[in-house]
């Protein structure tokens, strides 16, 4: 019962079908006896020919970018398309409606959408339009894709999908960049919606592990929110996370090897085209970035991705930094328990593996509180570590962050008290604790960042419809 959309018709494969079309003026091309004119409608980047003869059935006022609704046969074409939709006086059956082209918005002179060449940054100066850019609405199918794979995956590894809250009264990562919720309306002054101080979640890993207790296998893909003023390529206030946690798991290479088939099997049905995945990136973007994203590609499904602890992590770039010539051109070198700055990440992964690579026990001192502490000395360190990952990759830097968690009752609260942190508002994940706890273990991947790297996206605002950033919020 729905309008057929451009991607039905062009599935159509008898001549001379009667076909409806709804879209928008791509471009045209008039002559005195005929006029062609493209029309996309956002469900695929291709577009559908009519060819209209005589030229004098066109409307007045043509504009690329207005909607219209056509009637016309869809007919195997003369020119390089294999089918077209013919829209002629001569070609009207009783069966079939009048060809017509009936314009439905027009466009003001001012659309700005009419050039097709604004940079990414002026289109993300007017969010009510950009999103009509081929190139944004590819990475927007794209997205929605990625997501379906992703949903197979899960599935097909029996996980049930769980839908953890996005307001919420504990800081997960204790970073201290939550944004607080208030009620705009008419609670009285000093009085709180919610009675406690509330927040928009920064992951939603804690009541992860609550649904994990339950149900095992979990995973969820939701909006995360952080009040983190860096203004990178790779960082939103508002970005959507993917996070798993599984139980009865005790080692972090449990999560590293299921991490990594995670990850490929998307790439493999990008490789594939499963779903035109692949020939909706590749048809919209430029013939060199085509090469770079499809070796990417290649390269990801190569072999099995490396995995390195953070102490031998230090070490390799320690002994880069030395060299004679730092051919690594480091800024910066770093100590055993310093982090691992974005510059090092991306040299680990880009220069050095080539690949993602998992790097795994970090330093206490660097991670969250509720990371499962390693025997001192497992890996010669010495201060203490926990059993934590990060995979880093090349050009982005960290894709995901992730841990076993500590399920002792005694050893966690030891470690809340060593922070100094409030544990009052923790008592509902400590409680977990202390009835039926078992190892578990889980992860968070950003899924913009994903999006960005697979398809080769320098800007992380381009993979998203709405970004929001430090003092952009602009609709
Ligand atoms: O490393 P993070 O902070 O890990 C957690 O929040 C864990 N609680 C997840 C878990 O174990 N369930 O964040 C996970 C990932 C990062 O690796 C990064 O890819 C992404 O989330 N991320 C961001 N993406 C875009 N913009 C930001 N501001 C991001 N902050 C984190
Ligand atoms: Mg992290």
């Amino acid at each position: 019962n729905l309008p057929l959309c451009v991607k039905d018709i062009l599935q159509i494969n008898t001549n001379s079908t009667p076909v409806q079309l709804n879209g928008w003026i791509d471009s045209y091309r008039l002559s005195k006896n005929v006029a062609f004119l493209d029309i996309v409608d956002g469900t695929t980047s291709e577009s559908v020919q009519c060819v209209v003869r005589p030229p004098s059935l066109l409307p007045k006022n043509i504009k690329s970018g207005s909607s219209v609704k056509i009637d016309g046969l869809w007919c195997e074409g003369r020119g390089k398309q294999n089918f077209e939709l013919q829209v002629s006086d001569k070609n009207n059956t009783e069966s079939s409606k009048p060809a017509s082209i009936e314009i439905m918005g027009t466009v003001t002179d001012l659309f700005p959408m009419i050039n097709k060449n604004h940079t990414n940054k002026f289109l993300r100066g007017i969010p009510e339009y950009r999103l009509k850019n081929p190139s944004l609405s590819a990475l927007l199918r794209f997205r929605s894709q990625v997501e379906t794979t992703l949903v197979n995956f899960f599935d097909s590894q029996n996980f049930t999908k769980t839908h953890p809250p996005l307001i919420t009264a504990s800081d997960c990562e204790g970073a201290g960049e939550l944004f607080k919720i208030e009620s705009a309306s008419k609670i009285p002054k000093n009085e709180k919606f919610f009675g406690k101080d509330a927040f928009l979640t920064v992951s939603t890993q804690l009541h992860l592990e609550v649904l994990s207790a339950a149900l095992n296998r979990v995973w969820t893909l939701t909006p995360c929110f952080r009040a983190e003023e860096s203004d990178t390529n790779r960082h939103l206030s508002e970005f959507w996370m993917l996070e798993a946690e599984i139980a009865f798991i005790d080692d972090v290479n449990q999560l590293t090897n299921f991490a990594e088939l995670m990850i490929k099997s998307v790439v493999f049905n990008l490789k594939n085209n499963h779903n035109n995945m692949g020939t909706n990136l590749i048809n919209t973007v430029d013939k060199s970035l085509v090469d770079m994203m499809k070796n990417r590609w290649n390269m990801l499904l190569s072999k099995k991705w490396n995995s390195i602890t953070y102490t031998e992590a230090i070490k390799i770039i320690q002994n880069h930094y030395d060299n004679e010539n730092n051919t690594a051109k480091f800024t910066i070198r770093p100590n055993w328990g310093d982090s691992l700055q974005s510059q090092h990440e991306k040299w680990l992964a880009g220069e050095y593996f080539q690949n993602p690579v998992f790097v795994t026990d970090y330093p206490l001192a660097e991670k969250a509180f509720y990371m499962k502490i390693n025997e001192t000395g497992r890996y010669g360190e010495l201060n203490k570590t926990v059993a934590c990952f990060d995979l880093l990759v090349p050009e982005i830097g960290e894709l995901i962050g992730g841990s076993v968690r500590e399920y002792d009752l005694t050893k966690l609260t030891e470690e809340i008290n060593r922070r100094n942190m409030d544990i009052t508002p923790l008592q509902w994940y400590l409680n977990l604790r202390e009835n039926g706890s078992v190892p578990h273990g889980g992860f968070g991947m950003g899924f913009e960042r994903l999006l960005q790297y697979l398809s080769c996206t320098n800007n992380i605002r381009e993979v998203i419809p709405f970004p929001r950033s430090a003092n952009n919020c602009l609709c």
